[in-house]
């Protein structure tokens, strides 16, 4: 009975219980996997990387490498006992590099050595024999050639060219958004561990312990029972290892085999930049037609994103983008068409938001056109243009039925006191000839479930102890993001315990299978729910048992506070499990979940493909300097929606981390590729993530205080990806103050990101040239 409902005050749900490894983490007793101690015989991998973007590989020479003091050998297809392919649906993409190398920074084989220093310096004296072929290394080129990974996507409904044509006023534009390096700060590894009788032990640092355990099985020659991949806990993953930590874990496990020992393989940060996907980078075209007010009548956007040389996450990532064109507003004539570029550089993947930012950045830009070239406000502007009554069914066919939105951004732009602030920067920027100040407030919508409706179930393994400790195991993986915390508080709440009575352990596929990636910020959802169930069969089983001895019903025996309480008295909750475990009764169950409602047609692209939508909004005011193009984030004021929170600690990291991420992202963060197709800025000293400094001074977080209207676990909602994209309230802000350099000006502001200072100030230019 003492399911958290709405109406009884939970124990420890909604408490700000501390992440359950925070202590361990900030005094170093926390073990990743290089912390892990390492058996005798361990041997260290390195990776071979190709110099050259397209090529024909003829051979390598690694004679000099193979001299080396400590040097074991060369790991290469040719070792490769199973397929010398990943197995992804595209099936695109070598274990490593056959007879073609299709990036600089493909991986064309492993040095293996007694110590890792000696095992990367050798593979650097590894020589690949490559003749050069024509490479595709921008958006613009593998547009003009037609070179895809995925055929393109188009979303159609209504006619938005007929509604363009006929619509009172109409605007077109272009720009591009960079992508992102996930700068996790444990970077990607993986150690593999032969077992007697051709099994694996492989700890990798993954959000997908399963598909690990897949691939190993595939490339091994070997079937999943053979394979058991185990995570504790990464230093961060943010989408970066949702499939790539697999490449990792494959290579050590082949290494591993070809020696009889166990191998690790941990990449240094700057290969780590130059192998693994990142954020794809999106080119847009639009037009748009609209009212005197700002309505939106007709909308094309046309949306090009780089996906590196094979598809991996992109289909579902451009697919993301798609559905979240929309954000918050109705769109009535809209067509979409999606490019999925394919191009001789490192294969993007999934990154915080899984491309909903990028879609959901074209409409906010958009809209911020529309406003300056009707002189209205665009909070206005955007208003107007929000999902409602009679105006409330999504391209993709799914009825927004817990929109939020116009009440969220009404009480927040009330809270900051945008109209005032608004007034006082137009005066300010009239009076200042170099710094020009902005101000934006812009929502968000995100759509929680996996597109890929299958994803959408988890599973868990409950023990409760004789003693009466509860040991937790689900399918989901720890990344920071406090997953395993909640998820120990909802079970803790289940069994009426104190929360330090629950113990998590690793992830790992021996415990529950089959289990999907932690992402799409589902983990709680779905793994937290199919814990409480887990528990849930035990409260039940103990309840039973409890009131046969005391002759009272099952319903009436009460869980809460470590005690166990019938109408005859309370107990001790320890006491009632050792008398259960006497008479024989189960204490530990499995639990399963799969998210209700959803379905979704991949080929209509029709259909309700999230359960829920989580609601943000993020008012961001900042400066600029017109002679040098430096900008500066002064003050952030967000309110977002959590549903009701099962942790609101864990929740305001959540937002204030996924806040800041967003902010580098279309800021600092600069991708640079040379004309050969080599990465440029793959360190810290170039490539430049937030650090605490550029956390704005004023920074301001509320969590929205109704429940989630459908049944989630809590009533909670998903909070690890939305705040990433209240962040698009910087972009906006900054393209505001660009627009004061010349305030009368109509056209659209045209502003590049990551907003460098290189690229404020050709923005900055081109608005002075429109005078
Ligand atoms: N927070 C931290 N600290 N570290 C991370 O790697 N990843 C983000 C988000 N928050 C991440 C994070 C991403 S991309 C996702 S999808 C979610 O956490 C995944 O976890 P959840 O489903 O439990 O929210
Ligand atoms: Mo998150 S990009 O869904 O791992």
């Amino acid at each position: 009975m003492n399911a958290p409902d709405l109406l009884s005050p939970a124990a420890v749900c909604g408490q700000p219980v501390v992440h359950e490894s925070a202590r361990a983490q900030v005094s170093g007793a926390a073990t990743y996997i290089d912390d892990l101690p390492e058996l005798k015989g361990t041997l260290h991998a390195a990776p071979i990387l190709s110099p050259v973007a397209h090529g024909r590989l003829r051979g390598i020479d690694a004679a000099q490498a193979l001299q080396q003091p400590g040097v074991v050998g060369l790991v290469t297809a040719a070792d490769i006992p199973g397929d010398r392919y990943f197995p992804t649906p595209m099936r695109d993409e070598p274990v490593f590099a056959i007879d073609e190398v299709c990036y600089v920074g493909q991986v064309v084989g492993l040095v293996v050595a007694t110590d890792v220093n000696a095992a990367r310096a050798a593979a650097r004296q590894v020589q690949c024999d490559i003749e050069p072929l024509p490479a595709v290394l921008t958006i613009d080129e593998a547009m003009a050639a037609q070179s895809y990974v995925l055929p393109p996507v188009h979303l159609k409904r209504g006619d938005a060219a007929g509604a363009i044509a006929a619509a009172p006023h109409r605007l077109e534009g272009a720009f591009a958004v960079g992508g992102q390096e996930h700068f996790y700060l444990e970077g990607q590894i993986a150690y593999a561990i032969p077992q007697e009788q051709d099994g694996w032990t492989i700890h990798s640092s993954t959000q997908h312990p399963g598909e690990v355990q897949h691939w190993v099985a595939h490339a091994l020659g070997l079937d999943g029972h053979h394979v058991r991949v185990e995570c504790r806990r990464m230093g961060g993953g943010f989408g970066g290892k949702e499939t790539q930590a697999g490449h990792l874990a494959v290579w050590a496990a082949l290494a591993a085999r070809k020696f009889g020992q166990p191998v690790k393989l941990r990449l240094e940060r700057l290969d780590d930049f130059m192998i693994t996907g990142k954020r794809h980078n999106y080119q847009y075209r639009y037009r748009v037609g609209f009212d005197g007010e700002g309505r939106i009548l007709g909308l094309q956007v046309e949306l090009a994103s780089q996906c590196g040389f094979s598809a991996d996450l992109s289909g579902a990532v451009n697919d993301r983008s798609v559905l979240h064109i929309d954000n918050a507003y109705y769109l009535e004539h809209v067509q979409i068409d999606s490019y999925r570029c394919k191009t001789h550089t490192q294969s993007n993947t999934a990154f915080r938001g899984f491309g909903g930012p990028q879609g959901m950045i074209a409409t906010e830009a958009v809209l911020g056109d529309i406003a300056r070239h009707l002189g209205l406000d665009p909070l206005e502007v955007r208003r107007r243009n929000f999902y409602g009554p009679g105006r409330d069914v999504t391209p993709y066919g799914m009825t927004v039925e817990d929109n939020i939105a116009p009440q969220l951004v009404a009480r927040l732009a009330e809270e900051c006191r945008y109209r005032e602030r608004r007034e006082r920067i137009a005066q300010w920027n009239a009076q200042h000839p170099v710094l020009k100040r902005g101000l934006a407030l812009t929502p968000v919508k995100f759509g929680i479930s996996f597109t890929i409706t299958a994803f959408n179930q988890a599973g868990a393994l409950v023990h409760v102890y004789s003693d009466g400790t509860v040991l937790v195991n689900h399918g989901g993986t720890e990344m920071g993001q406090g997953l395993h915390t909640k998820v120990c508080q909802i079970v803790a709440d289940e069994l009426g315990v104190p929360f330090e009575r629950v113990r998590i352990t690793a992830s790992a596929t021996d415990k529950v299978p089959n289990a999907s990636a932690t992402a799409a910020s589902s983990g709680t959802d779905l793994n937290g729910q199919a814990a409480q169930y887990a528990a849930r069969q035990i409260r039940q089983r103990l309840a039973a048992f409890v009131a046969a001895q005391q002759g009272c019903p099952a319903e009436a025996v009460v869980f809460a506070g470590g005690k166990v309480i019938t109408p005859q008295g309370s107990r001790e909750f320890a006491e009632v499990t050792h008398e259960a475990y006497m008479a024989r009764v189960q204490l530990w169950s499995d639990g399963f979940y799969a998210t209700p409602k959803i379905h979704y047609d991949k080929q209509t692209l029709q259909g309700r493909p999230f359960y829920y939508f989580a609601y943000g909004a993020a008012c961001t005011e900042v400066v600029i300097d017109t002679l040098t193009g430096e900008n500066r984030v002064m003050a952030v004021d967000i309110l977002h929606d959590v549903g009701r929170s099962v942790n609101p600690a864990l929740d305001r990291g959540q937002i204030e981390g996924g806040f800041v991420q967003g902010m580098g992202w279309l800021t600092t963060e600069e991708l640079k590729w040379n004309a050969e197709g080599r990465l440029t800025t793959h360190a810290p000293s170039t490539y430049k993530i937030p650090t605490a400094g550029d956390v704005p001074e004023h920074f301001h977080v509320s969590l929205w205080p109704e429940p989630n209207r459908e049944e989630s676990v809590f009533r909670s909602k998903a909070v690890g990806e939305p705040p990433f994209m209240l962040a698009i309230s910087v972009y906006e802000a900054l393209r505001d103050a660009i627009a004061a350099v010349a305030p009368q000006r109509r056209d659209p502001v045209v502003l590049d990101a990551p907003a460098t200072p290189e690229s404020v100030l050709r923005a900055v230019k081109a608005r002075r040239a429109q005078r």
